[in-house]
């Protein structure tokens, strides 16, 4: 496996099995929290695609998925500037519904997106995230499951990138 990008090494963050074990109490917690519903679940593309993957198949409730895809900032645009690049297509009113997240750092994107998913106005709306970066943040953002807590530092794998390299890696690392 790749142990580094652009000549920057790959410091080991969090281990596959670990996430394996994180994401399945996740999956337990919402099927637990949402028993007898029938949920939407909507994952953020492209950097959620594993993790939804990985945690729709330990909820056990009826679910339908769909995906959104907003820009991202990987290619040098700045974090401010957010665009909607695909339109959700399944209706959502008076549904309940969970946004899927692979990771919040300034939390714009988020706040981007429940503003969109709120104008078509669901009966509720959740978020999940795998990852949280501890900081502090011009907008706090209620992220109602996270899987971890990491430090402010850049991390791929897992589904996350740097300049689009990387979301194979099944852990999750640091670039040094
Ligand atoms: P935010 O809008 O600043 O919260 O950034 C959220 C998005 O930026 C995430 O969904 C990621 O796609 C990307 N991002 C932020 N930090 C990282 C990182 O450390 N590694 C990879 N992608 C990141
Ligand atoms: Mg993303």
């Amino acid at each position: 496996m790749l142990k580094e990008i652009n000549g920057r090494k790959l410091i080991i963050l969090i281990e596959s099995s670990e996430i394996s074990k994180k994401v399945h109490d996740l999956g337990q917690q919402i099927t637990e929290d949402y028993k007898d519903k029938n949920l939407v679940i909507i994952g953020i593309l492209k950097g959620s695609f594993i993790f939804l993957a990985d945690l729709v198949r330990s909820i056990e409730i009826r679910t339908e998925i769909d995906f959104i895809r907003v820009s991202s900032y990987g290619k040098g645009i700045n974090p401010g500037d957010i665009e909607l690049i695909t339109e959700l297509q399944t209706p959502i009113k008076n549904r309940d519904v969970l946004l899927v997240e692979d990771l919040l750092d300034t939390g714009a994107t988020l706040e981007f997106i429940k503003k969109y998913i709120l104008s078509k106005q669901p009966a509720s709306l959740k978020i999940c995230a795998l990852m949280n970066k501890k900081k502090t943040r011009e907008t706090a953002i209620d992220v109602d499951y996270v899987g971890f807590e990491i430090d402010d530092k850049f991390v791929i794998g897992y589904g996350t990138d740097f300049a689009e390299e990387g979301r194979n890696l099944p852990d999750i690392y640091v670039i040094e």
